[in-house]
């Protein structure tokens, strides 16, 4: 008879919950597909006397999570707690120290200490896994790690933070500004209490962090990503870019170039016939190039608790069969330090809103800036009139560097025929 293979989950919210559920509910299918019982054999969360709606008569509870992870018996701990820093990171420095398996959902530990973890339980000889953190129930981890492991990667496109894409569809549906549709994605439960780590684009920055490293076979950098979030999004933005043919998303972007690895999660113009537009709502959707296989797209649930309780238990099922593949596709000590592409030397398409006086000579003034720097203009719209009071001009470019772009905006912004500070969103073709 082959031993159960024994669990212990530090965090039993959302993810927890989840996790502990899909166990219950599909134990005989996991038992026939791993060929051994999966036992959940320790829990860990913060009040013990909450009731969450769970059997965990089997399980011993641990008020000390750390202490969990260093004496429960049992060969994976499954931290679903959270955060870059404390209890989630004691625990699973704790596991590892003690010979555990670790499974994570934790996208904020990984883009920060995922590598430092990663040595410690590859010289272990234990495994690290976080199916979850990346896109929640769409598996692109084992997608580019197992799936692609044959290609050459050159860029991951992804729209990976649920909140934002939500926002950003809403926004679009209902012609509402972004306070209120944030006000609403509150209340529907998908923004966070503190929803900055969403809305600022920290939560897609951790993600595309492991991506990149998972892609490129190199260390997380998280300082290394340009971050802007869509705070600055406005409603008529949204309208000036359907009358053009796109879709605004928030997209977290890496490449490799010439001057090394390029990170980056801003909001983008996309082609409104393009596949990622169409990814609307809360769902993700994860591109990537590669060389043989050319261009493959991911998509589904980035978030709650059946979607990633999914990628969870699929990483544990791995390790009841015994799966054990590098952490970042690359043995941890061998993974490469490829040095940040400075955001000076990107290059694309551009938009630019402006709101200035209707006046005449304004355009042209505007039209010199661009010139001086070296910018053609692909477009212009200027909708309604209003005799010396403001009105919105909007333009793209051709492709310019964005040094370039900056250099013209500074300029364009000084003039005195331009009332508000011009916002820039960038255009990826895809
Ligand atoms: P929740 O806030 O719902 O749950 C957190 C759990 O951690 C709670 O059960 C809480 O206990 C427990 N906890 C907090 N502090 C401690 C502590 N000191 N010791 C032991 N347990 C503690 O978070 P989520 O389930 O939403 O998220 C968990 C992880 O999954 C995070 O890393 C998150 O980023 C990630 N994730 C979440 C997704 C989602 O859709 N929610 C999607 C993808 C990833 P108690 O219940 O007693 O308060
Ligand atoms: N807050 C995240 C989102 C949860 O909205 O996508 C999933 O990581």
């Amino acid at each position: 008879l082959i031993k159960p293979l024994s669990i212990a989950v530090a965090g039993l919210g959302t993810v927890g919950g989840g996790t502990l559920s899909l166990l219950e509910r599909h134990a005989d299918l996991i038992e026939q597909r791993c060929g051994r019982k999966v036992r959940v054999a320790a829990v860990s969360a913060r009040d013990k006397k909450r009731d969450r709606k769970l059997d965990l008569s089997g399980a011993a509870w641990f008020d000390d999570a750390v202490g969990m992870a260093r004496e429960a018996p049992a060969e994976v701990v499954v931290e679903l707690i959270g955060g870059s820093e404390g209890i989630a990171r004691q625990v699973c420095e704790t596991a590892i120290s003690s010979g555990k398996h670790v499974v994570t959902a934790n996208k904020a530990l990984l883009a920060h200490h995922g590598v430092a973890l990663a040595r410690a339980a590859e010289s272990k000889g234990v495994s690290l896994h976080f199916e979850a953190a990346v896109a929640g129930g769409v598996p692109v981890i084992k997608g580019l790690r197992e799936g692609l492991a044959g290609n050459g990667i050159s860029r991951v496109t992804g729209i990976l933070n649920g909140t934002c894409n939500y926002i950003l569809t809403s926004m679009r549906e209902s012609g509402k500004e972004f306070a209120e549709v944030l006000e609403e994605a509150r209340k529907l439960g998908y923004a966070e209490a503190d929803p900055s780590f969403d809305i600022d684009g920290i939560d897609t920055a951790h993600k595309l962090a492991i991506l990149t490293s998972v892609a490129f076979g190199c260390e997380t950098n998280f300082g290394g990503i340009h971050v802007e979030g869509i705070r600055h999004v406005s409603a008529r933005d949204i309208a000036f870019a359907e009358e053009l043919g796109f879709r605004i998303k928030l997209l977290g972007i890496t490449r490799m170039t010439e001057h090394g690895v390029e990170q980056r999660v801003h909001p983008c113009l996309v082609p409104a016939r393009s596949a990622i537009a169409t990814v609307e709502d809360v769902n993700n959707a994860v591109m990537v190039e590669g060389d043989f296989v050319g261009n493959i797209m991911f998509q589904g649930r980035g978030a709650g608790a059946g979607p990633t309780a999914s990628a969870v238990v699929a990483d544990i099922i791995d390790i009841a069969r015994g799966v054990n593949i590098p952490t970042f596709a690359v043995p941890a000590d061998k993974l490469a330090r490829i040095p940040a592409s400075p955001m000076e030397r990107h290059r694309g398409a551009y938009y630019i809103r402006l709101m200035v006086r209707d006046q005449p000579g304004v355009i042209a003034d505007i039209a010199a800036a661009l010139r001086d720097a070296g910018i053609s203009m692909e477009s212009m719209l200027q909708h309604g009139r209003a005799p010396a009071g403001a009105v919105p001009v909007v333009m793209t470019t051709h492709a310019t560097e964005e040094a370039a772009m900056t250099q013209a905006l500074t300029r364009i912004g000084a003039l005195k025929a331009v009332f508000e500070p011009p916002r820039m969103i960038r255009v990826e073709p895809l």
